[in-house]
């Protein structure tokens, strides 16, 4: 990747984790990333909700350099929506990054395009950055289909935004069938998605934007993946999942991404 945009290495925690542990796997996760390596590389956390408050408070407390997280959330401020979380509560925990159109909340809470792109503008709203998800499912990718499926889910993800803020979002390829399951993509496949994504990001909103919006690549991302992925051109990051878990294999996937 060019050295003008920073790399960003985001643990995904799902629904792992209470908050004792969270803590623990924090406080273990930012001492074992030498300090320097922050300079180099944006990390951030999304543990689950009932962990944020816990997390916020020992990245305060010890003064971590680790960027704090959510998951998901809805796109009203408040209301009689049981359950969900409001954006601006995560802006009052001082989340800065917020995954949105996670393939697990399209496939398993049926969350539509449409509702993604209320998201992204509803984070953006409360001063905080989507990490926008997408990807195909296997099936899709068998029949050719993974550059249709994936850039509707960016068209869409992105209506009605200022290139401004798309310049300062990150866009998670995540191809469905890689994720959880040990099977990665190939860097080369990784690459051209990802290259086709920021394309069609410059098509609408101009090469400036296309150049500066960091895209990562999702799917059972280990440490020894990671160099490949991060020497791709396009390939900015990685938004990680089970390997975020394990405090020493997240840092050296983020050291990988520094070097
Ligand atoms: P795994 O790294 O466990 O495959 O999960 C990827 C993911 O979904 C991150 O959001």
């Amino acid at each position: 990747m060019p050295t003008s945009r920073k790399p960003i290495i985001s643990g995904n925690w799902k629904m792992n984790l209470n908050h004792f542990e969270a803590i623990q796997t924090v406080q273990k996760l930012h001492y074992s990333i030498p300090k320097e390596v922050f300079d180099k590389v944006d990390v951030s956390v999304h543990p689950p909700f009932t962990d944020i408050r816990s997390v916020q408070t020992v990245i305060e407390a010890d003064d971590l350099d680790l960027l704090l997280g959510a998951q998901h959330c809805h796109w009203d401020d408040k209301g009689a929506f049981t359950g969900e979380i409001s954006p601006a509560f995560l802006a009052k925990l001082d989340v800065k990054l917020v995954v949105c159109g996670h393939s697990e909340r399209r496939d398993l809470f049926g969350e539509t395009d449409e509702m993604v792109n209320k998201k992204v503008h509803a984070i953006f709203k409360h001063g905080m950055t989507p990490i926008m998800c997408c990807g195909e499912s296997l099936d899709e990718r068998e029949a050719g289909e993974t550059e249709a499926k994936v850039l509707t889910q960016v068209a869409a993800g992105l209506a009605k935004l200022q290139a401004d803020q798309v310049a300062s979002m990150v866009i998670a390829y995540e191809p469905i069938w890689a994720i959880g399951t040990g099977k990665t993509a190939t860097a080369d496949d990784a690459q051209a998605v990802c290259k086709a994504i920021r394309g069609a990001v410059g098509a609408q909103f101009g090469s400036d934007v296309a150049a500066a919006v960091r895209i990562q690549y999702g799917g059972s991302v280990k440490a020894g993946t990671t160099v490949e992925l991060m020497a791709q051109p396009d390939v900015d990051g990685a938004l990680v999942g089970g390997a975020s878990l394990d405090p020493d294999e997240f840092s050296r996937i983020v050291q990988f991404a520094a070097d």
